[in-house]
């Protein structure tokens, strides 16, 4: 069976990582994996490669940064070529990015079977480019791997349930594989010149960098908090800080880093304060609280006894939330036994 993965953002070779490792350890399995080149900056893109042992991409389109209809058009162009080359059995796209959205429709034109891990994710707000590109998918793909319950429920109440199937969650997958691995090389993961107790945050969500206001809002919650935080940098937030704003003192800035310092970085903090939807998910797998600096979270399954705190950027929830006790309650099953990527394989190889 000929499978054409397509990726091209951080989170997608994170998600990757774990399924390819799964479907080449199968003999009956030939992958194709085409980057489209969305995310290009070598911290951005190559040291995942290289530290989760991906392979490397067979295709790079290297179609880079630009506007929604201009990277996603330039990317349908070229994957459509390929997948008219390579004529694969069925393709597989991850997420909710542009790359998801071009790799899905550029395939469902061509008639080649779609799966969408990670499927089933709602916000309800159309105003998030993400949201736009998880319906579109859903609707056009061909088998939706599901990676909790409230993604199950969603899907059927648009009609999909016949096409979805419950895979768990390839990133806690991801967590299990290699928690143990950080824990045992610590001091080859740890960042260098941090503070020795910190708050982690990351920021790039177009609602919160697109938005003076809601930047302005974040910044001046983090400078009201008795801690230092910890903030590896996606460029699309660097590059609006470094024309728009002062940095607080409390705020220690770093280059994006890759997946296991993350995974320490995250394991080492106090707290997590962040829009990404997949730091929310491992901020709950390794047991710390996350403050989510979004209006809504469609990672629902995390918000039970104030694991996860939905403050928007609003500057006196951020402080209410980071001035909250740690939880103690246990987590909950949800995401899966650690084996999604098992299940998406064999559920492809009967497909
Ligand atoms: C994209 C996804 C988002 C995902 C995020 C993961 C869409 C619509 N958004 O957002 O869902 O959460 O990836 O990180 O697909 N840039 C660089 N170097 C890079 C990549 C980006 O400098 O390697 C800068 C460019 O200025 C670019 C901006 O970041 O214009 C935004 O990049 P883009 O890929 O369009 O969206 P993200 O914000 O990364
Ligand atoms: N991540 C990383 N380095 C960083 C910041 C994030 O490896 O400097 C990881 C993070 O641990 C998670 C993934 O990137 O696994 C989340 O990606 P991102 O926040 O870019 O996108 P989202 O999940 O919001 O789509």
């Amino acid at each position: 069976m000929k499978i054409v993965s397509i990726v091209g953002a951080r989170p997608q070779f994170i998600k990757a990582a774990t399924v390819s490792r799964v479907l080449r350890a199968n003999a009956a399995i030939h992958e194709i994996l085409l980057h489209t080149g969305q995310h290009y900056d070598e911290n951005m893109s190559d040291i995942f490669f290289r530290e989760l042992n991906i392979p490397l991409p067979d295709y790079n389109l290297e179609v880079g940064s630009g506007s929604h209809a201009t990277q996603t058009g330039i990317m349908l162009r070229g994957i459509e070529d390929i997948l008219i080359k390579e004529k694969p059995d069925c393709t597989l796209v991850y997420g909710d990015t542009n790359s998801t959205l071009a790799g899905a429709l550029a395939a469902a034109k061509l008639h080649i079977p779609v799966a969408h891990v990670e499927a089933g994710l709602r916000s309800f707000n159309r105003a998030m480019p993400e949201e736009l590109n998880r319906i579109v998918t859903d609707h056009i793909a061909d088998i939706l791997f599901a990676p909790t319950q409230t993604a199950i429920d969603n899907l059927s109440h648009e009609g999909l349930a016949d096409v979805t199937c419950f895979s768990g969650d390839v990133m806690y997958d991801s967590v299990l594989y290699y928690k143990d691995q950080i824990q045992r090389d610590a001091s080859k993961y740890k960042t260098p010149g941090i503070p020795p107790e910190y708050l982690l945050a990351t920021i790039h969500r177009a609602e919160n960098t697109d938005n003076p206001e809601n930047l302005k809002n974040i910044f001046q919650a983090f400078s009201r908090l008795n801690h230092s935080i910890v903030l590896p940098i996606h460029p699309r937030t660097r590059k609006i800080l470094q024309s728009a704003f002062t940095i607080p003192a409390n705020v220690h800035i770093i280059d994006p880093v890759g997946y296991l310092q993350m995974m320490k970085l995250t394991i080492d903090s106090t707290k997590v304060m962040t829009d990404s939807g997949g730091l929310q998910k491992e901020a709950y797998f390794l047991k710390k609280q996350c403050i989510t600096l979004r209006t809504e979270t469609e990672w629902i399954e995390t918000l039970h006894d104030q694991w996860n705190i939905v403050t928007g950027s609003d500057p006196i929830l951020i402080e209410k939330a980071a001035k909250t006790d740690l939880p103690t309650a246990a987590q909950r099953p949800g995401f899966g036994t650690g084996k999604s990527a098992t299940i998406i394989m064999e559920k492809l190889l009967g497909f």
